[in-house]
Parts: structure tokens; C-alpha cells; sequence
């Protein structure tokens, strides 16, 4: 066991020139690569991914343009109002500093996060959104998955590797952007916030309990079905941006070893240091899944 693990040891150091790179920050490595050890040896059958969305999956920004979120492309489509697209933006401009403000705590965080997808999705209700209409206005947007999704997506369906994206964003824009991406396998499973439309498709409402950034531990938890139906699959590669994504194993009942790779995309001189101590591996300013990927070609 103790020689097989010293094995594994060397062939990571060797054979993993992404780990090189300038953007990955790692507070204990013998930890990581202990892990990725686990990941290797645990192989296909154990496997399972949980991931965040927007700004994980999807891009930070792109040749310096910052990339929207699933609400976003809402807020900029041509379907809402220019005094509706003034008032999300202003909400934006309040709440996202909150979001991601350093020197606040979750638990500081958590009630202005409600306010704001409260007031955000009261707004979307009163636009009257049309559901017919929310394919074409992805396909219109500026959203984009980060590089390399391609091979993630295809590598982990190829091998059956459950994917649950967990997502504080919109499910039925997040859907359409991984359907017209062409990466909506059947390994996905997708929680989010999803529209409740009446029975005209004129949004109405949303449907279950509102998850927002920083209340994914209770979401983990409602989904317990999902993880226990997944027993086997005691090996997580977690992957987010913000520091609540870190909750989102919460409802897995046998973890083995899990991986957390968090994308630290604003305020990364403010919040490198804490987001090292919260996730194994930090990728700065990393619009790619490059590392994602190499450990993917090293357990699949
Ligand atoms: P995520 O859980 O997939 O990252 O999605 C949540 C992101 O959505 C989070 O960073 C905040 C963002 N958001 C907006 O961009 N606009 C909004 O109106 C709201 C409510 C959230
Ligand atoms: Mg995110």
C-alpha cells in the first residue's frame, strides 16, 4: 500500500505540467496530490462531479469583457424593459459587492443575497417573460463555457461520471446554454432556480425553494435522493467560484476523498489567502478547465 502510494506520488509530480502553471495556487500539496492519489486509484466507478455554474463553468470574462451570469443574459436581452434593465443593474451593483466583499461573513452575506434574488426575480415576474422565447435569447447573449468544456463534458460521459451542476443561476437559461453547447449528456443532473410558467409560458413565478450563493449546504442536503442513489461514488471532484460552492458535498453521505478546485476570478489579492486555506487547489483569473481536464485524463 505504502510503495503503490509513493508510485503515485511520482507519477503525478512528473506527468502533470498544469499544476506548473502561474494561475494555480496550492496551500498543501502533499495534500492535493494525496488526494488525486485516491481519485486515481478510486478510478471511473467512484467517481462523481458536483460543480457550480456561473463563473465556473461558464467564463469570468473574455479578452477583457466580462462574461453575464445565467440572470445576466436576461438583464441584457432585448425581452425586459430599459427601466426594469436599469433596476437590475443598480441591484447588481449593490449586491454583487456584497457577494464577494471581503471583510464580510457568510453569515453577514446570507440576508442580502435573499434580498437580491428576491428583488431580481420579482422583477423578471413583472416582464412577463415568454418561456418560447428563452432559447433565442441565449443564442443572442455573450455567455460562454470556459475552454476545454468540450473534452470535459464528452470525457466524463464517455465514462458515466455523474455530473450534478449546482447552481445558484436560472436552470431553464442554464439548460438552454449547455443544450445549444451541446454538452446536456445524460450524466447531468441540473438543481437550480428553475421559472414556473403559467399555462400562456408567461413566467409566474419559481418553482421550489430559492437557492442562492450561500445557501447550497440546506440544496446539498434536499438533495439526499440523488446522493444516496450514488452511495458507490464516494470520490468528489468539487469545482466553484465563490466561497459557498464549498457546500455543496454537503448532502453526499460516504465521502472518500474529494478534490475542490475553486475559480478565484475578482479580488484576488483581497481573497487568494482565504480562498487557499477554503479549496485544495485555486485557480486564479483561469478561464479554462485545463486542470479539470488533466486530472480527468489521469483517473478516466
Ligand atoms: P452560480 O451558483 O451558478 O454561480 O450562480 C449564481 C450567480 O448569479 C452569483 O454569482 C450571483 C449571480 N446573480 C446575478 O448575476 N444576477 C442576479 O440578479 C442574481 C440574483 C444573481
Ligand atoms: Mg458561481
Amino acid at each position: 500500500m505504502a510503495l503503490q502510494y509513493t508510485q503515485c506520488l511520482t507519477k503525478n509530480k512528473t506527468k502533470m505540467p498544469e499544476f506548473q502553471k502561474k494561475t494555480v495556487h496550492i496551500k498543501d500539496p502533499a495534500k492535493v496530490e494525496e488526494i488525486i492519489c485516491g481519485l486515481i486509484k478510486g478510478g471511473a466507478s467512484k467517481l462523481q462531479v458536483i460543480t457550480d455554474f456561473d463563473m465556473t463553468l461558464s467564463r469570468f470574462s473574455n479578452n477583457g469583457k466580462r462574461c453575464p451570469t445565467c440572470h445576466n443574459i436576461i438583464d441584457n436581452c432585448k425581452l425586459v424593459t430599459d427601466e426594469c434593465r436599469q433596476k437590475l443593474f443598480l441591484l447588481k451593483e449593490k449586491y454583487y459587492a456584497i457577494e464577494i466583499d471581503p471583510n464580510l461573513t457568510i453569515k453577514e452575506k446570507y440576508p442580502y443575497m435573499v434580498e437580491w434574488y428576491t428583488k431580481s426575480h420579482t422583477l423578471l415576474i413583472e416582464q412577463r417573460l415568454q418561456k418560447d422565447k428563452l432559447a433565442e435569447i441565449v443564442r443572442e447573449s455573450d455567455v460562454m463555457l470556459k475552454e476545454g468544456y468540450e473534452p470535459f463534458f464528452d470525457k466524463l460521459n464517455e465514462h458515466n461520471i455523474p455530473v450534478f451542476i449546482f447552481s445558484a443561476g436560472l436552470g431553464d437559461i442554464l439548460e438552454e446554454v449547455i443544450r445549444q453547447t451541446g454538452v446536456y449528456h445524460p450524466n447531468v443532473r441540473v438543481v437550480s432556480n428553475f421559472m414556473d410558467f403559467d399555462e400562456n409560458g408567461v413566467l409566474k413565478g419559481f418553482k421550489g425553494e430559492l437557492i442562492h450563493v450561500y445557501n447550497k449546504h440546506d440544496g446539498a442536503l434536499k438533495s439526499t435522493e440523488y446522493f444516496t442513489h450514488l452511495k458507490d461514488n464516494s470520490n468528489i471532484i468539487l469545482l466553484g467560484d465563490s466561497l459557498g460552492d464549498l457546500t455543496m458535498a454537503d448532502g453526499v453521505p460516504n465521502v472518500e476523498n474529494i478534490l475542490k478546485i475553486g475559480f478565484l476570478n475578482d479580488k484576488v489579492e483581497e481573497l487568494l489567502e482565504k480562498y487557499m486555506d477554503s479549496y485544495d487547489l485555486v485557480l486564479v483569473k483561469d478561464e479554462t478547465l485545463d486542470v479539470a481536464n488533466s486530472i480527468l485524463q489521469k483517473i478516466l
